[in-house]
């Protein structure tokens, strides 16, 4: 019928909501902003498969991680947090992670549905297991 195929997977990717926040103002608004992000991401790919702005806001995505990760590593810093090293470690991992999806979705290894998938996981598992630290510590 002419169709385009029709993904939908707009349930992996939560609302924000309260079990999402670690407690720590600045850094939950972030956060909330970079589940925007890969919003947009999946709402492009819905659009359009083809659009040329997924890559945009890919790389928009990649640039506000490194924001990200530097602002929760000035605050970690602020607070004489003791993991910090070990969470700046982390961070590290995951932009080199990111980049490996990005690079395997521009080969078309990957298809954007597994860059979405692949994000919101990655977001959820570093926020509530390892950002909520952070908090534990303020709150000890
Ligand atoms: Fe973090």
């Amino acid at each position: 019928m002419g169709q385009k195929t029709i993904y939908n997977y707009n349930q992996k990717i939560p609302e924000w909501n309260e079990s999402l926040e670690i407690g720590i103002d600045a850094i939950d608004r972030e956060h909330r902003f970079f589940l925007d992000l890969i919003r947009e991401i999946e709402a492009e790919g819905v659009r359009d498969p083809g659009s040329e702005f997924i890559q945009l806001y890919i790389d928009e995505l990649i640039l506000y991680a490194r924001f990200h990760f530097f602002s929760e590593e000035i605050y970690m810093k602020k607070i004489q947090f003791p993991g910090l090293q070990k969470h700046r470690e982390l961070h590290l991992q995951l932009v080199g992670k990111l980049s490996d999806q990005v690079t395997r979705f521009q080969l078309k290894e990957i298809d954007i549905e597994s860059i979405v998938e692949f994000l919101v996981n990655w977001f959820k598992y570093h926020t509530l297991v390892e950002d909520v630290k952070i908090a534990r510590f303020i709150s000890s």
